[in-house]
């Protein structure tokens, strides 16, 4: 069923106390439920509907007394409760079986031990209750296990109490201080042991922080618990928000969903997110590790504080928070060229996984209208996008109006469920007189509305006059069930070039304003409007929508030379990168729609070539902005570029152009590793992972171009590299250039790393993923992708594993997964459907690699279509999968 935010409507009771009991077993637990409730005096009085799934109910009593109910579906209903403001005690007696619970929500078994995920709706999968994120409680929770098996009993709060019980069980009483909503409810149960620290904030109170793992991983968990406490010290510098509890606790468990899980005090995490050291984890992992730690604990102020009055407004919390911890993790960076790397990466995910979104069947409102099931709405739109609107409030208001709106937030409505309304009033209230306040209800449009919004500019120099003049208009494209658009607020920076020089131009405006300055932050509101510069003495380039300022396709008609300009010399490291991919992706195209009649690929002119070349050797530029500008752009995001889509054509066209750049740039690859190779003792900041990445980088390249022309001393190289490495970044680079390249090294290599990894599971991810996501040979993926299935140590109940194989194939690997003979799709069927049975949610991450189905070429959109109507026709499909798939389907 159709949920919709219109219906939204405040509970019939209001819960203030839980305490809850579990007696756990992986087969049987028990769970005692006793809240304490009241009618919310607001509403007009009516029967108590709580929801249970999965769950066997043994007793309801009422009271004390057991009282009648009755069973609507899901529902335990209770229509005769003492009616007034005297609050009810009811207590419900239920068992559920963790064991059986391969959907990973609610409360399950993953290595032998217990844990729980309750985000969105999994508390109904625990015991009876008003499952939605407006009721807020106290809790106090009693774990009671063996003491054996279970050693560590974990849950929200503070432990209040622990001891023995009879035949070698133990317990253990937690009690949160906040309320909170069901959602951030967690328990863990097991075998662990945690790496501790103290920590005293800046008003001097203590703390204890833990980072629990399975014993054995104590030595990865170094970089969690400095992030975690990089993170506390974050958030008291720039928002003046504190830890609030005296013990924070992080737990990992290889067996998750998602990232992460913001629960109130207690953390739990995918390993992927907390495990690392130098010889397993690659710079990547590091840079996630701190970013998801951070995310985490952002949440506890940013979601937890102040919570969702309803699920429609997840990207109040999700989208604040993803933008904080992009904030963090730049203002961790050492300089400006590193914060703009990491603005170039989020921008990268934004434009390659989320435009899409909004451009395909899925496409919602950054606050959606509705929902079948909350858990397909976890999207790059509600996080990234999200964000990007949170971003855009920043800039604004600037970025100390943007703190004084948070202030006011926290005022407002701290320990309440609240909506995006409130906090973007929040922010203006905060900001009167500026352009966030001005336009307040015209910018909440980018809740309401979705799809990607298109700025075409025009500019027109009066080289007499000396004016410079841009003209904008934009437009969004309808999306399901929003035919027409209204303007959006769009800042857009802007500076201006010399065409001749180079040189940055001073900016001014006609009246007077902006004098000087070499940015100027222009706030589109209506569908067309003009601004002209005065004063330009010579003819310009314009750079616009410097460090991209906001979530939307500039399309401005640039000529090569102009973006050459750009490249080698806009002060914004932002477009000077954006220029590089718009001269790669001009070419691109341009060899796409020549290549049906083209033998020899030769995509790259001389002038871009020798452009990289220039890049690649700059003096001053740092080797992670170079390894940046010399990344073509993904296939995913050249075909997004595409009406119709031939993602094959796409893949040999980039492949060419990848050997050009190997070929041409070959003494320059030479060089860069040389310089690059060796970076001293392992130390993951943004410098040195930047250099290593450079150095990968140019070990591809190499070994490619080598491949390619039979010369074996690069290749011998590399797995010379592959074998010396002193970390996983290197090691990893070296054998994804033997894979990458397909040279014959590439399977002796692999099954070396095999052998040295084997009992390493997240490493092992990335052995499968690699082979799962290499470049496509005439096909060769496939059916190694098939082998992997079989291979002794793929588990399909694994999340990690599943995408590490799977979702590589099916997402990560165009030129792979889009066959001629539908084999692809036909794989991706089997495989919806084997997990729908099992993980739900898995599965309907795993349907959304079909959103693009209708830009595709025959005969590729005809096989798409056939495979998605295979999988709708399936009888006991889940909701999440039904709902992504009827969409696709959809006209
Ligand atoms: N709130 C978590 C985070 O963003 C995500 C949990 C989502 N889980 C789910 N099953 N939908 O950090
Ligand atoms: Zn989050």
């Amino acid at each position: 069923t159709t949920v919709l935010r219109a219906d939204y409507t405040a509970p019939a009771f209001w819960i203030d106390t839980v305490d809850l009991s579990f007696d756990l077993d992986p087969v049987k637990s028990r769970v005692l439920n006793k809240m304490t409730l009241c009618r919310n005096p607001d509403v007009p009085v009516q029967a108590l509907r709580l929801v249970g799934e999965e769950l066997n109910l043994a007793r309801v009593l009422v009271n004390g007394q057991g009282a009648t109910f009755k069973m609507d579906g899901n529902h335990l209903v209770l229509e005769n409760l003492p009616e007034g403001s005297d609050p009810i005690a009811l207590e419900i007696f239920t068992t559920c079986n963790p064991s059986k619970n391969t959907a990973l929500s609610g409360l399950y078994v993953s290595n032998d031990s217990f844990f729980t995920q309750c985000e969105a709706e999994g508390f109904r999968r625990i015991t009876y209750f008003l499952d939605r994120p407006d009721v807020m409680a106290s809790y106090t929770v009693t774990l009671r296990a063996d003491k054996a098996k279970y050693p560590v009993l974990l849950s929200n709060g503070n432990l209040v109490d622990s001891g023995d019980l009879e035949d070698g069980r133990h317990f253990a009483k937690w009690v949160d201080p906040h309320k909170k909503p069901c959602y951030l409810f967690a328990l863990v149960a097991g075998q662990l042991v945690a790496r501790e620290q103290r920590i005293t904030s800046r008003a001097g109170t203590d703390h204890l922080l833990q980072v629990y793992v399975r014993p054995g991983d104590l030595d990865k968990t170094e970089h969690a618990m400095n992030s975690l406490m990089a993170s506390v010290a974050w958030d008291e510098a720039r928002f003046n928000l504190p830890l609030d509890l005296e013990r924070f606790m992080i737990v990992a468990t290889s067996d998750f969903n998602m990232g992460a899980m913001e629960n109130k005090g207690l953390n739990i995490f995918n390993t992927k997110y907390v495990l690392a050291n130098q010889a397993t984890a690659t710079d990547v992992d590091y840079a996630n590790i701190e970013s998801v730690v951070g995310h985490e604990y952002f949440h506890n102020w940013t979601g937890n504080r102040i919570t969702c009055r309803d699920w429609f407004q997840l990207s109040l919390k999700e989208g604040l928070t993803v933008f904080r911890d992009q904030e963090f993790s730049q203002d961790l960076c050492a300089d400006a060229s590193a914060r703009a790397v990491k603005r170039i990466e989020d921008v990268r995910v934004l434009r390659t996984a989320q435009f899409p979104e909004d451009a395909g069947p899925m496409a919602h409102p950054v606050r959606p209208d509705s929902y079948i099931e909350i858990n397909n709405f976890y999207t790059v739109t509600i996080y990234e996008k999200g964000a990007e609107v949170v971003r855009m409030m920043q800039t604004l208001t600037s970025r100390k109006g943007f703190e004084q709106g948070m202030k006011l937030y926290f005022e407002r409505f701290d320990g309440q469920a609240v909506t995006c309304d409130d906090f973007a009033q929040s922010i203006a209230d905060a900001n009167l007189g500026s352009a966030l306040a001005q336009h307040l209800p015209q910018f909440k449009r980018w809740y309401s509305q979705a799809g990607t919004p298109r700025v075409a500019a025009r500019g027109e120099f009066d080289a007499a006059a000396q004016t410079y003049t841009l003209h904008f208009s934009q437009s969004c494209a309808p999306t399901p069930g929003q035919a027409e658009k209204a303007p959006f607020v769009i800042p857009v920076s802007i500076g201006l070039l010399g065409a001749a020089s180079g040189n940055a131009l001073p900016l001014a405006l006609q009246d007077g304003s902006v004098a000087g300055a070499d940015s100027h932050l222009l706030v589109l509101t209506q569908a067309t409007q003009s601004i002209t510069f005065v004063n330009v003495a010579e003819a310009p380039v314009p750079s616009i929508l410097r460090g991209f300022s906001a979530p939307v396709v500039l399309d401005y008609d640039y000529s090569d030379a102009e973006l050459l300009t750009l490249l080698a010399n806009d002060p914004d490291p932002f477009n000077r990168w954006e220029a590089g991919q718009r001269l790669a992706l001009q070419s691109a195209i341009h060899s796409i729609a020549a290549h049906a009649d083209s033998t020899g690929v030769n995509g790259l002119n001389d002038a871009y070539i020798a452009a990289m070349r220039e890049v690649l050797r700059h003096p001053t530029l740092d080797a992670a902005f170079k390894e940046l500008v010399l990344t073509l752009p993904s296939e995913t995001y050249i075909a997004e570029q595409l009406d119709v889509v031939d993602p094959q054509r796409i893949h040999s066209v980039r492949e060419g152009m990848r050997l050009q750049l190997a070929t041409a740039l070959q003494a320059d690859w030479e060089w860069a590793y040389a310089t690059h190779k060796d970076n001293g003792a392992y130390r993951p900041d943004p410098l040195s992972s930047g250099r290593r990445a450079l150095a990968g980088m140019a070990l591809s390249y190499l070994c490619l171009a080598a491949t390619a022309s039979g010369d074996p001393v690069w290749p011998g190289k590399v797995l010379q590299r592959f074998k010396d490495a002193g970390n996983m970044t290197d090691r990893f680079n070296a054998l994804q250039a033997l894979v990458g390249s397909g040279h014959a090294l590439a399977a002796p290599a692999l099954a070396s790393f095999h052998a040295m990894f084997k009992d390493e599971a997240l490493v092992l991810d990335k052995w499968f993923a690699l082979q799962a996501g290499t470049s496509d040979r005439g096909g060769q993926v496939l059916p190694a992708v098939r082998q992997l299935l079989s291979h002794p140590d793929f588990n399909i109940r694994n999340p990690n594993r599943a995408r590490s194989v799977i979702f590589s194939y099916c997402s990560g690997n165009p030129g792979g997964f889009h066959r001629a003979d539908a084999a692809g799709y036909v794989f991706w069927s089997e495989r919806v459907m084997e997990l729908d049975a099992i993980n739900p949610q898995v599965a309907a991450r795993l349907a959304r690699a079909m959103d693009r189905w209708k830009k595709l070429a025959e005969p590729y959109r005809s096989a798409a279509r056939e495979a998605l109507v295979r999988v709708a026709a399936k009888a006991d499909l889940s909701n999440d999968v039904r709902e992504v798939v009827d969409r696709a389907l959809a006209d």
